[in-house]
């Protein structure tokens, strides 16, 4: 898993831990992006899911996009990214979840046109952050809606510390975290050794 240590290398050398128990990654995922490391992280993702005929990606503006792309693109298939807001050109039938950020201490109602997410889909949903599990909860709760299939779930960062993970694992749902961090001690970032 050599895009995996890639990651973990990166995270070590260029992420900053915040108060609060935030990882800042500013440089390479959540402002600056690195279409280098975002292509390997496509890549992998794509490998983990090479046998699960994934027919389209589904993720959340605006952080998960940029992964999500770069799988899409390894698997040749669509990328859909829910919308935090309304849209003016989105006056068709909408799927929606409502999204409770702990961190921001806000809900949010996600959202995606009805048409771009069928029944006969197999959905890969993709996301940056794995923390209370609560964006990609939004994102299943709208391929129910859809009555798609999930064949699983990706994250680029799971802080392991935190319970989506294990509100994922509880229902069942695979998931491919490609970092998962067990805490930060000492301002530290320390990884879940396997
Ligand atoms: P949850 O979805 O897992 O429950 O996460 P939570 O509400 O705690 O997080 C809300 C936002 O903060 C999400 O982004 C999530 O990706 C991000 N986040 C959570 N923990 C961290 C962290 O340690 N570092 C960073 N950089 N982000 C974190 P968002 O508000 O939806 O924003 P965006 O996708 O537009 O960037
Ligand atoms: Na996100
Ligand atoms: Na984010």
């Amino acid at each position: 898993k050599n895009s995996v240590k890639f990651l973990e290398k990166r995270i070590r050398e260029d992420g900053l831990v915040l108060p609060g128990n935030v990882l800042k990654v500013n440089s390479f995922l959540n402002h600056q992006i690195d279409p280098e490391l975002m292509n390997t992280i496509g890549q992998e993702f794509a490998h983990l899911f090479r046998d699960n005929h994934i027919t389209r990606i589904l993720t959340v503006e605006s952080s998960g996009i940029a992964p999500a792309i770069m799988t899409g693109l390894a698997l040749h298939v669509p990328v859909l990214f829910a919308r935090k807001t309304k849209s003016s050109t989105m006056n068709t039938s909408l799927f929606t979840a409502d999204v409770y950020s702990y961190t921001k201490k806000v809900t949010n109602t996600i959202s995606v046109d009805q048409k771009f997410l069928l029944q006969t889909d197999n959905v890969l949903v993709i996301d940056d952050f794995l923390a209370n599990g609560q964006a990609v909860s939004g994102l299943l709760e709208i391929c129910k809606q859809a009555d798609a299939h999930v064949e699983g779930v990706g994250i680029v960062v799971e802080k392991a510390f935190q319970n989506g993970g294990q509100l994922l694992r509880d229902q069942g749902v695979r998931l491919e975290s490609l970092a998962r961090i067990s805490s930060f001690a000492n301002d530290k970032v320390h990884f879940v050794s396997e």
